[in-house]
């Protein structure tokens, strides 16, 4: 089997059902309107290099706009709302994103670089279940919350990243609705599109003006979001770095806040796991989303007595996936988000080498045009690596090995992160031992990366505090 791989002929998925304008302006008060900043950005495919569209950049004064539409929007309309009217505006938005599911994937998959498959099957699905999900909930809270009179706050500022645009929108929007909210959302400056796409349903689904307010930019604008007096709650999903600025910026506010920021988790195979499984495991772990997943299973630790035979189904594994073309339908591993994100891998590339570890990569092509990255391995990892302690944000797994469930505890712990974690054993009292004893938010047992709208998400440490999804989810939108 070594160095088999099926040979697929090209199958893209159809882009002429997707609706681009050439240029996009700012989603406030329920209509598009011209930037004050008079600016505009590009966004990019970035596996093609093509402009897909120009968007609006939004200055402090414009934030205000926005902040302003909401604020107002809160007060005098969905505020006073009965809640079970509040459900059916999210309970349509759920269902008109399904009705124009395919257009989403597709131009998911264009401006970000992730494979059609994954846009299609798995983001815009689980998009749409978060605002169905959380359309249940909005006239349940007195029960979700039983004696404690729960209240919305006001406006919410949500910031957030490009690695799953519109699902991270839905994650952000759909509970602050739910719980009385009114949003001003921005989306990251390299996938913007989506979230416009979005902003054209609410439109469409006559959700009342300034209920749902998008607008674009760079850090400038988040920063201007963060700063506003008339915000009541930020959410953001994003670096650690940026995650500590805005702590540091709300810092003497009463604004509440969720941080969701970045992750290394641990993937630990025992010697009693299904191996073939456990492999399947470790590649939807780390080459998912081409590895721009916060919870991404980017260390994987093998009990030692396995380990030849783990790396050596891993890598076969490997060399069956497909980098390519997102919008084709069998490719397994797409473009690399950004020309900044693959600097950044390629740059862990060097140290991961310069520190002497040894390096796998996949035999076959990438595309010479795009910016992409072969799955990557590195082999004999130790704790002091910086690509064992450091966040790369890419498809490169490193391997280490280890004798006894001590000692891997010890070792997953071992990191400023704790976002998530996987454990792969045929014992369910390993795996009991192990949820208590690792410091991470979510741990998925001999299974990785699966999300659901009911399942609190989020992380301990450097990972940031706050739950999103589930019951959970509806508290940081709340006071008691
Ligand atoms: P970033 O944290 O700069 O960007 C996330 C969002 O924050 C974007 O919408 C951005 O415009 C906004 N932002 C930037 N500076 C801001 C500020 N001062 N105030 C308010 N908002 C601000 O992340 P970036 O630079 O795109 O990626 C860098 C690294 O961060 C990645 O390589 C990865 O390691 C990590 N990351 C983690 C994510 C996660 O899901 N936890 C998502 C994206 C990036
Ligand atoms: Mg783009």
């Amino acid at each position: 089997m070594e160095g088999f791989k099926w040979e697929y002929a090209p199958a893209p998925e159809a882009k002429d059902h997707a609706k681009l304008k050439t240029q996009y302006d700012l989603f406030i008060n329920g209509k598009f309107v011209k930037p004050n900043s008079k600016k505009y950005f590009d966004t990019h495919s970035p596996s093609t290099l093509e402009k897909l569209a120009e968007v609006a950049e939004a200055n402090a004064k414009d934030v205000d706009s926005a902040v302003t539409a909401a604020k107002l929007a809160y007060d005098k309309v969905w505020k006073k709302m009965p809640a079970k009217e509040r459900s059916k505006y999210i309970f349509r938005i759920a269902r008109v994103m399904q009705e124009r599911a395919r257009e989403l994937a597709v131009i998911e998959s264009m401006d970000g670089g992730k494979p059609i498959r994954e846009s299609r099957d798995f983001d815009v699905p689980t998009a749409a279940n978060h605002f169905f999900y959380y359309a249940g909930w909005a006239d349940k809270l007195d029960y979700a919350f039983p004696n404690k009179k729960p209240k919305s706050l006001g406006v919410a500022a949500q910031i957030i990243p490009w690695n799953f645009p519109l699902l991270m929108a839905a994650w952000k929007i759909a509970p602050a609705l739910a719980t009385g909210n009114t949003v001003v959302l921005k989306p990251a400056e390299s996938t913007p599109l989506t979230a416009l796409k979005l902003a054209e349903i609410i439109q469409d689904c006559d959700l009342p003006p300034g209920v749902v307010n998008i607008i674009n930019g760079f850090g400038n604008t988040g920063a201007a979001m963060v700063a506003h007096p008339h915000v009541n709650k930020i959410a953001f999903t994003g670096s650690t770095d940026v995650g500590k600025i805005i702590q540091k910026a709300i810092a003497g506010t009463n604004k509440k806040i969720t941080l969701e920021l970045g992750g290394k988790a641990a993937n630990i195979v025992f010697d009693d796991a299904p191996i073939d499984q456990a492999v399947e495991g470790i590649v939807n772990g780390i080459f998912f989303n081409q590895g721009h997943v916060c919870c991404a299973g980017s260390r994987l630790f093998v009990q030692e007595n396995v380990a030849e035979v783990v790396i050596r189904k891993l890598k076969e594994r490997m060399e069956t996936l497909i980098v390519g073309d997102p919008l084709d339908k069998n490719t397994d591993i797409g473009a690399i988000n950004s020309k900044e994100q693959l600097d950044k891998i390629n740059s862990y590339l060097e140290i991961g080498r310069a520190e002497g570890l040894e390096l796998f990569q996949t035999s076959g092509s990438i595309p010479s045009k795009g910016y992409y990255c072969k799955p990557t391995l590195f082999i004999g990892a130790a704790q002091s690596n910086r690509v064992v302690q450091e966040e790369i944000f890419g498809p490169v797994l490193t391997i280490q090995t280890f004798r006894t469930i001590e000692e891997v505890i010890e070792k997953a712990n071992n990191i400023p992160y704790g976002l998530s974690a996987g454990v792969w054993t045929d014992k369910g009292s390993k795996i009991f031992n192990l949820t208590s004893k690792l410091r991470a938010g979510v741990i998925w047992a001999n299974t990785y990366n699966k999300f659901d709208p009911t399942s609190p998400f989020g992380g301990y440490k450097e990972s940031g505090f706050g739950r999103e999804g589930g019951l959970h989810g509806l508290a940081p939108y709340l006071t008691f």
